[in-house]
């Protein structure tokens, strides 16, 4: 096999800090983050020049199968965490807290967040909830672990907010998720995801905060922005949300890829002389001598 020498932008790019996204939004230049759960999409994501990198417990809807992220474990997230990490080296990684992983005791949170550097090559964690998390977040910052909180639509919560719906629309929640984003910087974090929630609102949010907001499905008012990497590239077609714009159709192409496969293997067109090895022919009349097929 003939090996082709790529050099990587991200080779040239310097790793990205947790402070490096709060001067970026001190300059009011625009945060990329993308998720990815393997080695190739990290490489790509990586290469892109993409700020960050979050391994989200989204992993379990477009990767793992399952209805919603609420089955994903810690094993499942720090195996993908492992596998992403080997692939990008200048993106800030931030690896999801799922389900039950920080909602029971500080000290399961604290030890779980330790998991993702220790184990899986993490920079930083993240984890959703208003102000119910604050305790759970001065224990992890404190443990010089940084934290990136969630807030709005928070999927690890969809059975008590009734569903994927968006969150702040009337003068109360709003008023709630303003105090809880406060609160939550107070705590710590060094920077918060604002899912699903009005475009004026998330605005309003990101300008009285100091650190940076990344947006999904929140507008363009945020600091940055996120996307389910599998949702960009058309790769999860069981639904789409509303906030996602698609820049490809790889469900599609993969389909008709695989569809080529097929046909050419049944038609013989696959594989070729090009794509066979052959023995010298001297070695093969003595393996045909030897045999009896002279
Ligand atoms: O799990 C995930 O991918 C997320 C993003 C939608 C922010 O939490």
């Amino acid at each position: 096999m003939s090996t082709t020498t790529v050099v990587s932008p991200a080779l040239s790019r310097k790793k990205v800090t947790t402070l490096a996204l709060r001067q970026k939004k001190e300059n009011g230049e625009p945060i990329t983050m993308l998720t990815a759960y393997d080695y190739p999409t990290a490489l790509a994501v990586d290469q892109a020049g993409i700020d960050s990198i979050l391994v989200g417990d989204s992993l379990g809807m477009v990767v793992l199968g399952y209805e919603n992220t609420l089955p994903v474990t810690m094993d499942e997230m720090l195996h993908h965490c492992r596998a992403v990490s080997r692939g990008a080296k200048a993106a800030l990684l931030v690896g999801d807290m799922p389900f039950m992983s920080y909602q029971v005791s500080v000290e399961d949170a604290v030890r779980n967040a330790g998991r993702f550097l220790q184990q899986a090559g993490m920079d930083a964690i993240k984890l959703e909830g208003g102000r119910e998390r604050a305790a759970a977040i001065r224990q992890i910052t404190g443990a010089g672990i940084p934290v990136m909180g969630h807030l709005g639509l928070t999927p690890q919560s969809i059975h008590q907010l009734g569903g994927y719906r968006a969150q702040g629309k009337n003068a109360l929640t709003a008023k709630k998720l303003l105090d809880d984003a406060l609160l939550l910087q107070d705590a710590g974090c060094f920077s918060l995801v604002l899912e699903s929630v009005p475009a004026r609102l998330a605005g309003f949010i990101s300008k009285k905060l100091e650190i940076p907001t990344i947006g999904i499905g929140a507008g363009a008012g945020c600091d940055g922005q996120v996307l389910v990497t599998h949702d960009l590239l058309g790769l999860f077609e069981r639904f789409t949300p509303k906030f996602v714009k698609k820049y490809a159709s790889l469900n599609a192409e993969m389909k008709r890829a695989f569809g080529e496969y097929l046909t050419d293997v049944q038609n013989h067109n696959f594989p070729g002389a090009e794509h066979s090895v052959e023995m010298p022919e001297d070695e093969w009349d003595a393996f045909l001598k030897e045999n009896g097929h002279e």
